[in-house]
């Protein structure tokens, strides 16, 4: 079977038309149609959810969001834990409460949307239009502010899917997030893209952003461990912990971990499926690590894909 893989910059990059994914775009994210193409290929139309338990800024949202399907992350940044929660979630409905309120151009303009949007509607709502705001201070904040017109028209373009997902701020390695992101136990494909090394660009939000995200998704209770920090277990330390956990909640699932080398250039491909083979006794079947392209400093991109059963 031929792969959509992403063999060529083009379409490994994010693409920065692609709507709703385009508000927000990380430098390790992937290309939101190349992933839909690559769970078209692997799972095929069986598919029924998307996992990312490190969702960054959203890619596989904003995949899940063009296959219609829930999407169920974690993410340990507040901030991109709010990019996710908004590129899964958000509706012309929550573009609609904040198109009466004033815009935000920095940072301190999202404060009084925030107070006002309290207000403006059921908890669940308010929750995913703060997330939304939240999108707009980032954007803001590097000097490349969106309008709330904008945004209504992306929503309109690429409406979520219908069912239900979850978003958590939480540690993936730990269990905490996992036990109430009720995660389905068959027919989701696992995707995602765990820190490649230290190196690997970080966020570096304004501290004010962080500390409004984290209130934000402390309000919804989906700020799971206020202390949680990135334990640099390796790649495949940090994947394999992941991956525990994972296991312990989904009978079956096709997992597609993406893979660069480290600050070092280590590739860690074999270890990643030695040590997930281990950990999870006689449920990792048809391992396969899948060579794709050079897109980065880090050396080739492969795809390390098997079935959790
Ligand atoms: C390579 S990035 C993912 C990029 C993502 N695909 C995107 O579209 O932006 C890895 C992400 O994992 C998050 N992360 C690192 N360690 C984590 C952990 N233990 N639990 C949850 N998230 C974690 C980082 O904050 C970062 O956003």
């Amino acid at each position: 079977m031929a792969l959509s893989l992403p063999l060529d910059a083009e379409r490994y990059h994010p693409d920065p038309r692609e709507p709703v994914d385009r508000w927000f775009q990380a430098a390790s994210a992937s290309n939101v149609r190349t992933t839909t193409a690559v769970v078209a290929d692997l799972v095929g139309p069986s598919c029924g959810a998307v996992v990312d338990p490190f969702a960054g800024g959203g890619s596989s949202a904003a995949a899940a969001r063009l296959m219609g399907l829930p999407f169920f992350g974690i993410e340990i940044d507040p901030v991109l834990a709010c990019v996710s929660m908004a590129k899964s979630r958000a509706t012309v409905r929550h573009a609609r409460m904040l198109q009466g309120l004033p815009p935000i151009r920095d940072l301190d303009s999202l404060h009084p949307v925030l107070a006002m949007l309290s207000t403006c509607g059921g908890a669940d709502e308010v929750t995913v239009a703060s997330c939304l705001a939240v999108v707009l201070a980032l954007r803001a904040s590097r000097g490349a502010p969106l309008g709330y017109v904008e945004v209504a028209d992306d929503l309109a373009r690429r409406p979520p899917s219908a069912a239900a997902g979850r978003l958590v701020c939480a540690d993936a390695t730990a269990s905490e997030g996992w036990r109430d992101l009720s995660v389905p136990q068959e027919h989701a494909v696992l995707y995602t893209s765990p820190q490649f090394g230290r190196r690997s660009p970080l966020l570096g939000a304004p501290a004010g952003l962080t500390v409004a995200a984290r209130g934000i998704l402390t309000t919804a209770g989906t700020d799971h461990d206020r202390a949680a920090a990135p334990q640099d277990a390796g790649f495949a330390g940090t994947t394999v912990a992941m991956l525990r956990q994972a296991a312990s909640r989904m009978r079956r699932a096709t997992v597609v971990i993406e893979h660069e080398p480290d600050d070092e250039g280590h590739d860690a491909t074999q270890e990643v499926l030695e040590q997930a083979a281990a950990a999870l006794p006689g449920r990792v079947h048809g391992a396969r690590v899948i060579a794709c392209g050079q897109f980065t400093w880090r050396g080739p991109l492969s795809l390390i894909v098997f079935d959790l059963r």
